[in-house]
């Protein structure tokens, strides 16, 4: 059955950035689908997407593990953790937690610099490394393909203005993409990415305050509004699920048109 491809009952998902915007639709839609949910937050105060899953009726359970993704030393400890000491099976991982900081690039300070590159590149390498690891020791009692999704952006393929740093780590978040799927697609595990467009969430405060901004946004988007955290959903359970086991090494855009034009 075509509808059974898309069920991910049983399967266990790590998901970073599940507290807020699009990591929270993400991790809430793999729940509907089936999947138990591993939420890494940097703390446990934020009980809004958990509560959520456990109350969909479906079984599922969401367990909160702590880590500051801007941490180097705490992110080399957490997929140890969710494997080692919780006892669990990962089956896919959803890198999505990332930050932005807007300045001129002539101003741009080092301090702003290495954070964005280390939340939103090291921290997805070093993530999707350890649980790669896992995937490829625990192929044989696993039940169906292993799946990393990164979550790119349109920054992945243009330039931006006043982010040079969230560029540079979404550029090289596309070539990770395809350098782990190079090594790991013959050996039972996905690796691919989905970039959003202009998603109305906490990240685009600035630009959704600005009337101008926002208006010029909104008239290159065909479709003619922002996208929404839940437009998330579909794209992330298609590819955590067998529907898109020959799908590797790609990137989704979920952007209303915008790459199109
Ligand atoms: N919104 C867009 O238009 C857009 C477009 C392209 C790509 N993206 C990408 O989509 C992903 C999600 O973006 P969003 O708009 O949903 O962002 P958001 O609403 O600002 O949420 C960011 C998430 O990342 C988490 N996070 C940030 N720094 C962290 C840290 N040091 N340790 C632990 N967690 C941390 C946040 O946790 P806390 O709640 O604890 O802060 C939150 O869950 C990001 O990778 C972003 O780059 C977004």
């Amino acid at each position: 059955m075509a509808s059974s491809l898309f069920s991910l009952a049983g399967k266990t998902a790590v998901v970073t950035g599940g507290t807020r915007g699009i990591g929270a639709a993400i991790a809430i839609g793999l729940a509907e689908a089936g999947a138990n949910i591993v939420l890494i937050q940097r703390s446990t105060t934020s009980t809004d997407t958990k509560t959520a899953i456990e109350g969909l009726g479906n079984g599922t359970t969401a367990t909160v593990v702590v880590c500051d993704l801007a941490d180097p030393a705490s992110v080399k400890k957490i997929i140890g953790h969710i494997t080692v000491d919780l006892g669990l099976v990962i089956d896919i991982l959803v890198n999505c937690g990332g930050i932005q900081r807007r300045h001129p690039a002539e101003n741009f300070p080092d301090e702003d610099w290495n954070t964005v590159l280390q939340v939103n590149l090291t921290t997805c390498w070093t993530l999707a490394r350890d649980a790669g690891r896992h995937m490829l020791e625990t192929e044989a009692s696993r039940n169906g393909r292993g799946k990393i999704i990164n979550i790119a952006s349109l920054v992945s393929f243009q330039g931006g203005i006043t982010v040079p740093a969230y560029t540079a780590a979404k550029h090289g978040i596309l070539g990770l993409t395809k350098a782990l799927s190079n090594e790991w697609s013959s050996r039972n595990i996905n690796v691919n990415a989905v970039a959003p467009g202009y998603i109305a969430t906490d990240m685009n405060e600035a630009l959704i305050a600005n009337p101008t901004r926002s208006r010029q946004i909104m008239e290159r988007i065909p479709m003619g509004r922002w996208g929404s955290p839940d437009d998330f959903k579909g794209v992330v359970v298609f590819l955590a699920s067998d529907a898109s086991n020959y799908v590797t090494g790609d990137c989704i855009t979920v952007d209303g048109g915008w790459m199109g034009r």
